[in-house]
């Protein structure tokens, strides 16, 4: 009785200390897969985007769930038979950086190369999945 106390005991410990730290570890490592992934050159406008826009602003590609403002996804790159084209979702995207929207959104959130870097991000990934 009391060996097999000892045995289920040293089991538990086991899965304890080894196999919870492992899984921990491994799970850890899917980050990095998530759906969210941007490529390199588009991690700065993303990290920008997620601290400054993204309370208000639902976007898929920067993980943001902001619900006071509209989700940028669907409105910069509804669902339809063409696909969305950065270039020409840019120039909106950043006239409302500069300049506000609505006097609901505040100008100069962000300026200068930040607010094109952040624009050119949103251009190139909304409706993305
Ligand atoms: C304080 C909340 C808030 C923050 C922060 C914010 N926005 Fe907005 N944004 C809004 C609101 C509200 C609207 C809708 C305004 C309206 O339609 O009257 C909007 C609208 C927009 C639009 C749509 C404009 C159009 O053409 O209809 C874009 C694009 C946009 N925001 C991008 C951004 C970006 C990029 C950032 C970060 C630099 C950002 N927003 C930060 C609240 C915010």
């Amino acid at each position: 009785m009391q060996r097999k106390t000892f045995v289920i005991f040293g089991i538990v410990a086991v899965f304890l200390a080894v196999i919870v730290p492992a899984w921990a570890l491994s799970t850890d490592g899917s980050e990095s897969s998530a759906p969210e992934a941007v490529p390199a050159d588009l991690e700065t406008g993303k990290d920008l985007f997620v601290t400054n826009c993204g309370a208000c602003h639902t976007l898929y590609k920067a993980g943001t769930d902001g619900v006071v403002a509209p989700n940028l996804d669907e409105l910069l790159a509804p669902p339809g038979p063409v696909a969305p084209d950065p270039d020409s979702i840019y120039p909106r995207v950043l006239s409302s950086v500069n300049n506000g929207v609505g006097g609901r959104m505040p100008a100069g959130i962000l300026s200068g190369q930040q607010a094109e870097e952040v624009s050119w991000f949103v251009a190139k990934v909304a409706g993305k999945r």
